[in-house]
């Protein structure tokens, strides 16, 4: 899912590309327990600021399911 939803085009699990790396991401809300939710937001809806100047577009195609599975996919890693 994660490959079908072109979110590798910015994000590698341990590469640094135009997004933050996923790893460091599942690091840094690691026992945060609203994580989930937020990051499920976060990917609909995009943001800036959290991890740099560069934007993270709104991904609105990702359903709201989707982003939830995705949001957990992350922070599994
Ligand atoms: C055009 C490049 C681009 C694409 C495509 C993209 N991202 Fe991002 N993403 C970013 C950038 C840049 C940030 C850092 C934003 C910030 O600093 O707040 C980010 C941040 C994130 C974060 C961390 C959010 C936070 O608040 O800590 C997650 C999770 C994430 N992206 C997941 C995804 C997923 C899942 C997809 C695919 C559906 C995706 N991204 C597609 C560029 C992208």
């Amino acid at each position: 899912m994660f490959r079908k939803s072109k979110c590798l085009a910015c994000h590698a699990v341990d590469q640094k590309r135009l997004g933050p790396l996923l790893k460091e991401v599942a690091a840094k809300y690691q026992g945060d327990s609203s994580a989930a939710d937020k990051l499920a937001r976060k990917i609909r809806e995009g943001g800036v600021g959290v991890w740099g100047q560069l934007p993270m577009p709104p991904q609105p195609q990702v359903s709201e399911a989707d982003a939830k599975n995705l949001a957990a996919y992350i922070l599994s890693l």
